[in-house]
């Protein structure tokens, strides 16, 4: 089954324009159904939650859906293992300071990558305060991947968690995370996972990969700027909450999520729901639950994807003077389509300011995957040039910035 690209870009109103939006891997445009949601909610139904008059409770039962939604976009077993916050930074923070305050003591051993979002190091590092042990899983230079044999000189009876990435924001390779939890549980570690850079490509199943934490946020997945945070129900429970005395330990997610959230995002969220749906209905499938709509739209997009990946890598791939950070391969089984590379004799900012006066974005850094670009020696460079691209890119976009790249690589 094909891409029906007009149906795609119909539901995207940001794509109308002559812009070209390559940086999706920074954050995506939001479907329409997303702000129609949104717009719905705060002029129909914004009121304060949890009052017995009618539209309280018509707005309440809105906010409710967005949890109920996300564990079947995720496959968790229940709602209350959502936790809904602004971003993925502060909810991975606030699971480490949770973690350091109930599961881990002192003297107790964390294993982070150099190839992560700081996001999901940083947290982790600030732990040290508490007497945690900090260990490094550095990638191998040369394959751009983690390899499974240096986890396993890492481990010990110490480890308590591992935390890694699905797929670096970087290298865009997909790292074999069941495997990876497998073998951190083996150690009776658990594994906390950042799944924001894979989420906009590939479906997520937290009870088949069987992870104990995982986040990602919804402005890279077609939605509003929220995040969410996955755990497994019995670590929720034995976590204490950030709320109030009367809040019980038992009330989970509510004793993550302090304070009113934001209502109108969280029912924008379900405009990613209408969105997937209307897809699948549109390639003529539909599935019995949202959860097998999802897997019909991933499947296609991921196919799609590939075909925009293999003209860019194959581009890149001819080029003397240009070496990918990653992949080379433009095999979906290996990479999603976040392209990063540099040019011999060329700072990064030097290439990507000049397609940025094509009307085409895509951007240059470290994307605060600092370590990574440190380690690789990249820093010189002012970082790597990333192109990431979305399903709802066209080749036509591609062959545009082939013929901007053309006229400087
Ligand atoms: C891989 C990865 N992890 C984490 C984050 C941080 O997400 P947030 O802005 O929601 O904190 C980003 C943002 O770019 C990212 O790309």
């Amino acid at each position: 089954m094909t891409l029906d690209l007009n149906f795609v870009r119909n539901q995207f109103p940001a794509l109308a324009g002559d812009f070209i939006f390559m940086d999706n891997a920074g954050g995506s445009q939001a479907a329409k159904s997303v702000a129609e949601r949104i717009n719905d909610y705060l002029l129909n139904s914004n009121v304060q939650l949890g009052a017995s008059y009618e539209i309280s409770r018509i707005a309440t039962a809105r906010v409710n859906e967005a949890p109920q939604m996300t564990a079947q976009f995720i496959n968790a077993k229940d709602p209350s293992e959502i936790i809904i916050g602004p971003s993925t930074t502060l909810l991975i923070r606030l699971i480490a300071s949770s973690l350091s305050q109930s599961i881990l003591k002192s003297g107790d051993e964390i294993i982070v990558t150099n190839c992560d979002h700081e996001a999901n190091i940083g947290a982790w590092n600030e732990l040290q305060k508490n007497g945690i042990i900090i260990k490094r899983w550095k990638l191998n230079p040369e394959t751009f991947r983690l390899e499974i044999e240096d986890l396993l000189k890492l481990l010990t009876e110490k480890t308590k968690l591992v935390a890694v990435t699905h797929t670096s924001n970087i290298l865009g390779t997909l790292n074999p995370i069941k495997q990876f939890a497998k073998i951190v549980h083996s150690y009776g570690s658990l594994i906390c996972v950042d799944g924001v850079a894979h989420a906009p490509h590939r479906m997520i199943d937290v009870q088949d990969t069987d992870v104990d934490f995982f986040a990602f946020s919804f402005y890279k997945v077609f939605g509003p700027h929220l995040a969410m945070v996955y755990g497994k129900k019995e670590l929720l429970l034995k976590m204490p909450g950030i709320c109030h005395f009367f809040v019980q330990q038992d009330n989970i997610p509510y004793k993550f999520q302090p304070g009113s959230p934001n209502y109108e995002l969280s029912y924008g969220l379900l405009g990613i729901q209408d969105y997937f749906n209307s897809f699948a209905e549109a390639h003529n499938f539909r599935g019995k639950s949202f959860r097998e709509n999802t897997a019909f739209v991933y499947n296609i997009i991921s196919d799609y994807e590939e075909k925009l990946a293999e003209k860019l890598v194959g581009y890149l791939n001819t080029k003397r003077n240009v070496k990918i950070i990653g992949e080379t391969s433009f095999d979906k089984k290996k990479r999603v389509p976040t392209i990063s590379f540099v040019v011999k004799d060329k700072t990064s900012d030097s290439v990507t300011l000049l397609i940025d006066k094509e009307k085409i974005g895509i951007r240059y850094g470290d994307f605060y995957a600092r370590r990574l670009i440190d380690d690789l020696g990249l820093s010189s460079k002012n970082g790597v040039v990333r192109v990431s691209l979305l399903h709802y890119n066209t080749m036509d976009e591609v062959d545009k910035l082939i013929g901007a790249f053309e006229k400087i690589l």
